[in-house]
Parts: C-alpha cells; structure tokens; sequence
C-alpha cells in the first residue's frame, strides 16, 4: 500500500489512530493496518463445552485452525459459513443460535483487532469488507458486533474493497472466488448496489465436493476426508492441460497408498468457470450497452480460489466463446486483496467522516 496514495490528507490524521481494513470472509478473516501488520486467521471460533475441556484447553475461546481442530470438546461457530451471519431474522434478533452467532462475530473481530497490535491508548477505526449478501441482509447487526471493539466502523462488501484497492473503480467486474460463495461485483464509480451484484454457489467448497465426486468414483476403495480433498486441491488446482501430476497418499483399508488424481482436480477447477461466465454475462448485458465493451475487459480475479493455475486465461478463453470476448487480470495478493483495499480506503476517509461514525 502507498502512503502517497493519502495526498490531502493532514499529516497529524494517524495520530493515536490506529487504521484497520478488515475482511471478514466466510472462510478466513484477515486484516491489513496502518501500522504495518497483516495477520489472516481461519473464520472459525470454538467455546469449551464444558470445565473438563476448559482445564484441558486452557482457554475460554480459540479461534482459526486451532477452533477447528478442538472442534468436538467445544461449541464451535463459523459465522459467516454460507456468505451471510446465520442470524435468525437477518439482524440477529431473538433465538439462541443467531445470539450465539452474534458473539462468535463479536470476538473473531475483537480476535484479529488484538492481533493487528494496536497500542493501548490507539483509537481504532476500522472499515470491513463482508460477502456481498451480509453486506445487504446483515449490515446492522455487524456493525453493532464489531462496535464492541473498534471505535468507529463502516462496512463495505469485498469485491469493492477489492478493487479500490487497486484504484480500479470505474467500469469494472470483480469475481472474488472464497469458500462458500464466488461473488461478482460491477463497479462504475459510485457504490455498487443489488442489481450489480450476482452471487454464485460455485466457489472454493463446490470444487472440493466435486473433486470428492470425483475421485470416489475412479477409486471407490481410497478413504479421505473432505479436509484432505482441500489439501489435494490447494497443493495442485490447475485448470491447465500441462499441470504437474497431482499424485496423493489415500489409505485403502488403512494402509497408504498413491492415487493419480490429476484429471479429477483438473476437471473440478474448471468446473466454476461455466457458472462464473454465465454471471459475468448477465451483468455485462444489463449494463449501458456504449460501456459494455469496456466492463468486458477490466475483469478482476480476486479471493482464495483464484489461485488455481491458469485461471484466468480459461476465463477468458470462456469469454470469448459465450460473450464475444474479454481480458481477465489476476490480483496479486490473493490473501490479502480485501484487507489492503479495506485499508486503504479507511485511510482516504476524511477525519470528520469517521468522527460522524463514532
Ligand atoms: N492454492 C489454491 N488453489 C485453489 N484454491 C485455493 C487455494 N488456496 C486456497 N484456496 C481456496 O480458496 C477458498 C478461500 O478463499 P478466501 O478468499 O480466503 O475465502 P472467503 O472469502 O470465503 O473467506 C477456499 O475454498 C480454499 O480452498
Ligand atoms: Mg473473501
């Protein structure tokens, strides 16, 4: 991130302030602040069950990988799972599952905050990328889950985050590929709003419950988990003809043995890109048909699952069939797209803007 990129802003404007650009994902929670930190922590908060589990974990609340691995001794949330909180009526009020989700919310934000390492007297202002769908059915009930720590807030959805990160605000569509949901967002200067949003079930899990699919079967006798059908996919995702040949350890009647599985994690990358097309169609057709041709080529690739290989140019090779063309640019920094963008437009925020948050 460039600090001149704050020109106009007064030199004195981070002073006791500590700047936070959060992206609170269904899958992994990152931040991005003025001081320099990044940090990134699975979306997971887990609660011992009881006095037992709590003298053998020593904790009242764990959170990310370590969460999820205590799983079973613990009630255990991951709040933001299916691309919005699961909170009863949308905002969180009334029945026990939505409170309990509330809080999990409430304490993952106060978690990666404590972990960015503010100073005891910093103020915190924060702005938070959420999943397209929260960002329009939860807002309220976020903000008011984040306001237990930070002391001023606003919310945005990811893909916006996202691109203004870039400085790519005009006339642009971001596919931001998480774990539950691959969000599609048209930019043309101002916020976007519902009708420039599609939102997809083909993301990160569905390619892993293909792959699954898949590979059971080819090889009905292997054993495996989902977790490990990730693993195999994060180690070799390649939509490409070339890839290197994803060769894994499954055990059959509980002795090891090596599988080929390099069409199947093949075949499963490239499973989201019809879907993915499809949406960019339907927001590219309902846009003002003079600027059409210029949205068909500024397509960001943006969130974890955009670091399968070769994606973008089977994108575009997509593209070009169903829509007549397109060019696909890949971020980066997949990781950390949403947070530096959140960051950076914390920073571009004037002083009285966040005063009025407050
Ligand atoms: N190297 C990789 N190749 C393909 N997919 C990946 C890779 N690394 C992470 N992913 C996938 O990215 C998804 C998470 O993306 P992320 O943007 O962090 O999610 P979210 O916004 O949902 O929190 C998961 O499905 C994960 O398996
Ligand atoms: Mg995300």
């Amino acid at each position: 991130m460039n600090e001149t990129a704050n020109a106009g802003a007064p030199q004195q404007k981070d002073h006791g302030v500590l700047y936070l650009g959060i992206d609170l994902g269904t899958s992994r929670t990152s931040v991005a602040a003025s001081n320099g930190v990044r940090e990134t922590l699975a979306s997971h908060v887990a609660y011992p069950k009881d006095v037992v589990a709590r003298k053998l974990l020593k904790k009242e609340v764990l959170f990310g990988e370590e969460a999820l691995e205590h799983r079973l001794s613990c009630n255990f949330y991951s709040p933001l799972a299916s691309g919005h909180i699961k909170w009863g009526d949308g905002n969180g009020a009334g029945n026990a599952e939505a409170e309990a989700n509330i809080k999990a919310t409430a304490d993952l934000v106060r978690e990666i905050c404590r972990r960015a390492r503010p100073r005891k007297d910093e103020l915190l202002y924060a702005v938070v990328g959420v999943p397209a769908q929260a960002s329009i059915r939860n807002k309220e009930a976020i903000i008011n889950a984040a306001r237990e720590t930070l002391d001023s807030v606003m919310l945005c959805s990811e893909p916006f985050a996202v691109a203004y990160g870039l400085d790519w605000l005009d006339d642009v569509l971001v596919i931001d590929i998480g774990a539950g949901t691959t969000d599609l967002c048209r930019m043309h200067g101002t916020m976007p709003e519902e009708a420039d949003q599609v939102t997809l079930a083909a993301a990160g899990n569905s390619v892993d419950q293909v792959l699954a699919d898949l590979i059971r079967k080819k090889y009905p006798e292997a054993q495996f988990s989902m977790q490990m059908v990730k693993k195999f996919k994060e180690r070799y995702s390649s939509v490409l003809d070339t890839m290197e040949p994803a060769v894994v350890e499954m055990p059959v009647n509980g002795k090891p043995t090596k599988f080929d599985i390099t069409k199947e994690v093949r075949d499963a990358c490239r499973s989201i890109v019809p879907p993915i097309v499809e949406g960019l169609g339907r927001l590219i057709a309902t846009f003002d048909p003079e600027f059409q041709h210029k949205l068909r080529n500024r397509v960001l690739l943006a969130g974890g699952g955009s670091m399968i290989d070769g994606l973008d140019t089977e994108i575009e090779k997509f593209m070009a069939e169903k829509l007549g063309g397109g060019t696909v640019l890949r971020i980066e920094e997949p990781l950390y797209g949403g947070s530096n963008g959140a960051l950076k437009i914390a920073h571009d925020m004037p002083d009285d803007f966040w005063e009025k948050l407050k």
